[in-house]
């Protein structure tokens, strides 16, 4: 069966995807929706926002028509530009895509100093600790704090397009190191403080960085995790590039020192002038790689540029966020270890002058009511945040936020994963007072900004799917051919039809695992995304998943290669399949097939070797990878031409009947096995 054939089949038992995806007891909402309920804007958001239906169809058909211009005339109007571009686009080497090439600019500048004249006392960043530690940071101090830690950078020798990397918690000095480097012309790149000692060596041998900035730990659930701990253990024996590990001072804990090589951030510094004179970078000078999981090999380094990364987190701020920096508490709960915290908190919401917040903990801190009592305190306007958040906190009841106050909110956001209409509706209801828009955003940390989403103000929402393509972005569900599929509730590939500005410009070192990876498929003019889509009858779009073996976890992305690489290497495993299993809060879990070497471990003996295994897969890669299940087998079940037959095993991880020929298994007992019952 052919994968467009499949993907029929499953809409006709996915009618509603995303609640099949999610079935489970969270659902405590009976669903009362029609598939095509629609939820209007409503009046009040609709007559206080600039964007109405008519300015809409004028973007829309400004794209339509002259492409370029549309992209060239708001890089001229929202960027400040050192040096103005004369050529918007330029495809003649596609698919490497160049935008706004000979204009310069300098990233920090755009998001810092030019709003230093009219609002230098505006609070740019209102951080909370998980211990309730509270800071009010201006944009004048922000400016301060940037350019001195910009001097400290290259005092310690940083310089243009060198790499730092940045592996810190979620806390004002991650964001003041990563505008720092925008400010001298470093490239950072930020490692998710979740990931392991492993994954974080692999990424600065990768980007061969010269300096790593870390924090003695970090405060996550009531404890402390060891950042400087599991940077020491990274670099032991490698990563030869690192001269120079700065440290933040954040929790007091102690740390081994590495005289000479280590040095902490009050002293780096301490004797820093209060002025960095930004650099002036071209618009394609890298910003900063982000390392993501696909179906192969090691993570890969997603490079993206200045100016056209710029422009996308500042457009989608307008259009998506619909951003009033006078009066909005901007709140994106992501960490900066990941796109979303990349986009829309460290540049987006600054870039466009607003007041942002950052928390550093746990949503369930002191208990399931954190993040409501952070809205009430804070008079939270814009909250964006990802399904996995907001299944848990429904799960926990409504009592916790029926104790807040929710009134300021205005807007409400999700991101990473489709959203099951249960959870929507319970955003809707408890979180948004019915009163406001869910921008449900599709987009990746390759597209760099939101792609498709509603316009709050003027498009009507579906729960669960994430609407219209953003103007100028040409966005379609094509079949395996190529060829855009027209008929309503077929599902098919998303792709993008032309470059748009924020777009990943390459694979960190690796031109040609770039071109492999998103334009192999339907030739140079068509990104693949990697993700099933239909599109309904009014023309939504409904993301389905992934078409490759890339799981998402919390709204994070797992490749499942990496997890069974990670788990072969244990010295008492033979091989191993990793797939994806439905989960009520994660959307999807981890469930790993293992051969041990030797004899199998029966039911009930096997605790210990789980454990060892779990324990194994945290440390190679990260806990987010960590297998919920495990089972043991004498076999992995193959085709004949000896491939893992990995729908059999998602059938089984879903506890579905077999439908597979499984006749060419030498033992069928092995299903048994898998299927936890031998
Ligand atoms: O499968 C899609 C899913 O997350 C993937 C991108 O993951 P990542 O690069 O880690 O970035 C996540 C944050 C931008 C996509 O290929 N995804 C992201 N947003 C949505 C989504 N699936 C459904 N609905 C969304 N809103």
């Amino acid at each position: 069966m052919n994968l467009i054939h499949f993907l029929n089949k499953m809409l006709q038992i996915c009618n509603q995807i995303t609640q099949e995806l999610f079935m489970s007891e969270v659902n405590t909402i009976e669903s009362t929706l029609q598939e095509n309920r629609l939820f209007e804007p409503s009046k009040g958001f609709v007559s206080n926002s600039p964007m109405n239906a008519d300015a809409l169809a004028s973007l829309y058909q400004k794209a339509e028509e002259d492409y370029e211009g549309f992209w060239g005339d708001l890089a001229r109007k929202e960027i400040a530009w050192v040096k103005p571009f004369t050529k918007t686009l330029d495809e003649s080497n596609a698919p490497k895509f160049t935008w706004f090439e000979d204009g310069e600019l300098n990233v920090s500048y755009n998001c810092i100093d030019r709003h230093l004249v009219s609002s230098q006392h505006k609070t740019a960043i209102i951080f909370e600790g998980e211990r309730g530690d509270t800071r009010y940071i201006t944009y004048g101090e922000l400016a301060e704090e940037v350019n001195k830690f910009a001097n400290a950078l290259r005092a310690q020798g940083v310089g243009k397009g060198d790499r730092v990397v940045i592996y810190m918690p979620m806390i004002p000095e991650a964001v003041f190191a990563m505008q720092a480097c925008a400010r001298i012309g470093a490239i950072h790149s930020v490692v998710f403080g979740g990931f392991s000692a492993e994954a974080l060596g692999d990424r600065i041998e990768d980007t061969q960085a010269k300096v790593v900035v870390t924090a003695d730990g970090g405060y996550r659930a009531g404890r402390i995790v060891k950042l400087k701990e599991n940077v020491d253990k990274a670099l032991a024996n490698r990563c030869d590039s690192v001269k120079k590990v700065i440290v933040l001072n954040r929790t007091d804990n102690d740390v081994i020192w590495q005289e000479g090589r280590d040095i902490w951030w009050h002293e780096a510094v301490a004797n820093m002038p209060t002025e960095c004179k930004p650099m002036v970078m071209k618009a394609e000078d890298p910003l900063f790689i982000l390392y993501t999981s696909g179906s192969t090999g090691k993570p890969k380094g997603i490079q993206h540029s200045s100016a056209g990364y710029l422009l996308g987190s500042i457009m989608t701020m307008k259009w998506v966020f619909d951003v009033r920096p006078e009066h909005d508490i901007y709140w994106c709960t992501a960490d900066v270890g990941w796109i979303t915290g990349h986009s829309y908190v460290a540049y987006g919401p600054l870039a466009v002058g607003a007041t942002m917040l950052m928390y550093e903990g746990a949503p369930t801190v002191p208990d399931a009511g954190r993040f409501w009592k952070i809205i009430e305190d804070h008079k939270v306007t814009t909250f964006y945040t990802a399904p996995t958040a907001i299944r848990a906190l429904m799960k926990s009841g409504d009592d916790y936020p029926n104790r807040y106050d929710l009134s300021s909110l205005r807007l409400l956001g999700t991101v990473g994963e489709p959203i099951n209409p249960e959870a929507w509706m319970w955003y809707h209801n408890v979180i948004g007072y019915e009163n406001c828009p869910i921008v449900d955003t599709w987009w990746q940390t390759e597209t760099g900004m939101n792609m498709i989403a509603p316009i709050p103000s003027v498009t009507p929402t579906k729960p669960g799917s994430c609407t219209r393509p953003l103007p100028g972005i040409m966005a379609a569900i094509v079949d395996e051919e190529g060829h855009e599929i027209t008929q309503p509730n077929q599902g098919g590939y998303l792709v993008i039809k032309k470059p748009w500005p924020a777009m990943l410009r390459t694979v960190w070192g690796d031109d040609a695992r770039y071109k492999e990876t998103y334009f192999s498929l339907f030739g140079n003019d068509m990104y693949i995304a990697g993700d099933n889509a239909r599109r309904d009858e009014d023309g939504y779009i409904w993301i389905m998943g992934r078409v490759d073996d890339v799981l998402n976890v919390s709204g994070h992305r797992l490749g499942t290669m990496e997890i069974e690489s990670a788990l072969v290497a244990h010295p008492k495993v033979a091989e191993a399949a990793i797939v994806g299993r439905p989960h009520d809060i994660k959307g999807e879990s981890v469930m790993a097939f293992v051969v041990p070497k030797g004899n199998r471990p029966v039911q009930g003996d096997d605790t210990q070797l789980i454990q060892e295994l779990r324990d194994w897969v945290a440390d190679q890669i990260g806990p987010i990878a960590k297998p919920d299940v495990i089972r043991f087998s004498d076999n992995l079940p193959k085709t004949r031409s000896g491939k893992i037959m990995r729908r059999l095993l998602r059938q089984i991880a879903k506890g579905e009947a077999i439908n597979q020929d499984t006749s060419t298994l030498e033992n069928e007992d092995i299903i048994k096995q898998l299927q936890g019952k031998a």
